[in-house]
């Protein structure tokens, strides 16, 4: 058996808590849409084998080459692919990728990243630029060099969090131009002063890291869209490491797991939502004390997990009956004969 962690690389958290949640089996079909370094996407295929197949995705390309290497001795049943999560439907539909058994998001960065000179970190100095995507346009030093000061400040407040947000904005303004990330650190520090064990600049690296990736407005999409990929009973599983990624992860899954949504004074449901999910942990999953002393890096880990539901009427049907009906119905983009095959495979499995 391969070793699925060494010393260098990012150690997957909550790994037991994960393939439990996704109900990981032999011959299942899986999308991790935050590789890494492929911690938990290597664990997932040696639970799936024989016969399990994973698509890996991962916006940035050197999580891409080193989850290759990982992977290797499951190369002819993984698909990697270098692409924003925003895109999961595409990715899925170009790669006739679907339904599949279970969808893994681990939200944020990996230790690798943040132990990189990619600018996510004030524990050593490097050019603030914290893109997932080096491709990406826009870096956090284009942020805090050209915002506007209000602009800056709601960044770090709804992002962040941060009550401080309009002083650290004033601060950062009369410093600019800012350049690396202990500039930036400094630059908080002396705003604000030290007090306590977390550093003063933490929640503003995370409110630029969020703001550089897009990373709330991408959830929100993609767990849309993941519903849409997953068959009948298929698992949702989503690792969250603050407060702002796990709210809309537990309103969406709350959301999707209700009837009606119509206002409480409404008499009469107008809105006709059924719901798609089943939610499986009615408390959220955290990691063991065990785990939190090995890896302190899962400390602020929260995992919530949904299963795929599909009702019409008062009963249960399959997603297969349900696409099959209402989109063989409509035209939708699914063709007839590629319908036909996704009965069958999965059905069969
Ligand atoms: C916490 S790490 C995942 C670690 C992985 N589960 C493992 O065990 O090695 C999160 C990964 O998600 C990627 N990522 C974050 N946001 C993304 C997005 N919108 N699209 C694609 N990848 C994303 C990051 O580049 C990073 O490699």
């Amino acid at each position: 058996m391969l070793n699925s962690t060494s010393a260098s690389s990012h150690t997957p958290v909550l790994l037991s808590e994960t393939l439990k949640a996704l109900a990981v089996q032999p011959g299942g079909r899986y999308i991790d849409c935050t590789l890494g370094s492929a911690g938990h996407a290597f664990s997932i295929m040696e639970h799936a084998s024989p016969g399990g197949q994973l698509l890996g995705i991962d916006a940035d390309p050197k999580a891409i080459e080193l989850a290759r290497k990982k992977l290797n001795a499951f190369r002819d049943a993984v698909l990697l692919v270098n692409d924003n999560f925003v895109n999961l439907q595409s990715i899925c539909i170009k790669h006739d990728f679907f339904p599949v058994h279970g969808i893994l998001l681990d939200l944020g960065l990996s230790s690798m990243q943040l132990e990189g000179s990619r600018g996510f970190s004030f524990q050593h100095d490097d050019p603030l630029d914290m893109r997932f995507n080096p491709e990406q346009k826009i870096t956090a030093a284009d942020i805090v060099n050209t915002s506007p000061e209000e602009r800056l400040a709601n960044i770090i407040y709804t992002y962040g969090e941060e009550i401080h947000s309009r002083r650290i904005a004033r601060e950062i303004i009369n410093a600019r131009p800012v350049k690396t990330t202990l500039q930036l650190a400094q630059v908080i520090e002396n705003a604000m002063g030290r007090r306590g064990k977390i550093h003063p600049a933490t929640k503003t690296f995370q409110a630029l890291r969020i703001a550089v990736n897009h990373e709330l407005e991408h959830l929100e999409s993609v767990l849309k869209q993941a519903v849409e990929l997953l068959g009948y009973e298929g698992r949702l599983v989503v690792i969250s490491y603050h407060s702002l990624e796990d709210r809309i992860v537990k309103q969406f899954m709350q959301k999707e797991s209700r009837g009606c949504i119509c206002p409480p004074e409404t008499p009469v449901c107008v809105c006709g939502h059924t719901p798609s999910l089943r939610i499986i942990n009615k408390k959220v999953i955290t990691p063991s004390t065990t785990e939190v002393g090995h890896n302190p890096r899962s400390r602020s880990a929260k995992l919530r997990a949904a299963e795929r539901i599909i009702t019409q009427g008062d009963s249960y049907v399959t997603t297969e009956d349900h696409n099959f009906l209402t989109l063989a119905k409509s035209g939708g983009w699914r063709r007839p004969a590629l319908l036909e095959k996704i009965r069958t495979v999965f059905l069969a499995a």
